[in-house]
């Protein structure tokens, strides 16, 4: 069953959404040469405690940190660790969740670290062009499979290629609700969009294959071509007209 959020609870989501966004632009400055993902763990941790929220990734299903840590070949679902430390030319993106007043916010971002090699700059800035693409196809009366068309039309003219493994999904109550959010698709399939529904929108583009493998730890997946990957995410709802999105942050135009 796919929630459709009264508006007291499109409030909610907004204020865990504002916080999860306002998390990622506070790590910022600290996403520098020589910190450990352990310190940026214990950083975000921090100030969602501060503002009176619960980082959600922490000991869902056992994952042991408050946020997601994911370097160069790393998809998604990193775990913070104080001997891996980020060196200038990486990428990291940062995953962040908020539970406030018994609602989910869920956002991402691939930061650069120093001086990044042209291409892979290319992968980021391609893999964020496609998530603000997929958001623009979001109304009601639209579809899931619109989404998933509209990254694929930004991704595959530069040969990347989209994970599958993992996808967006509904969110609010519930960390991740139904629907499944997939990133590729074809337009016009799949369920309709209605107004008050929210979830998340999260790419993940690879430099060269879409197969992941999960390390022994249980929860970091890496690319399996060691080649790196990118990923934004977003929370959004669906308005009467089109969309809103409920994690933007403030260094980007709507
Ligand atoms: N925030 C991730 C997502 O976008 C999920 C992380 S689950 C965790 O859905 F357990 F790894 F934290
Ligand atoms: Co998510
Ligand atoms: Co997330």
């Amino acid at each position: 069953m796919i929630s459709i959020k009264s508006s007291r609870e499109i409030e909610l989501m907004r204020k865990t959404c504002k916080l999860a966004s306002s998390t990622l632009e506070f790590i910022e400055p600290y996403v520098k040469p020589g910190v450990s993902t352990e310190e940026l763990n214990k950083l975000c941790h921090e100030y969602i405690l501060d503002h009176g929220a619960y980082p959600s990734p922490l000991n869902y299903h056992g994952f042991p940190k408050s946020i997601c840590t994911s370097p160069n070949e790393v998809i998604c679902h990193g775990i913070p660790d104080k001997k891996v430390i980020i060196k200038d030319g990486d990428i990291l993106n940062i995953d962040v969740t908020t539970y406030l007043n018994k609602f989910h916010g869920d956002t991402n971002k691939t930061f650069f670290v120093g001086e990044v090699d042209p291409s892979i700059k290319k992968l980021v800035e391609v893999t964020y062009q496609s998530l603000r693409e997929a958001i623009k196809t979001v109304r009601p009366g639209s579809r899931l499979g619109d989404i998933g068309a509209a990254i694929q039309e930004v991704v595959e003219p530069h040969g990347y290629s989209i994970v599958e493994d993992y996808c967006g999904h509904g969110i609010g109550r519930e960390f991740h609700e139904e629907p499944q959010v997939v990133h590729v698709g074809e337009k016009g399939t799949g369920v309709e969009l209605k107004e008050g529904m929210t979830f998340t929108i999260e790419p993940m583009i690879n430099l060269g294959k879409k197969e992941g493998r999960i390390l022994k730890d249980g929860w970091t997946v890496i690319t399996k071509d060691k080649k790196w990957s990118a990923q934004f995410e977003h929370t959004i709802l669906v308005t009467k007209d089109g969309s809103e999105i409920l994690t933007l942050r403030k260094e980007e135009t709507p």
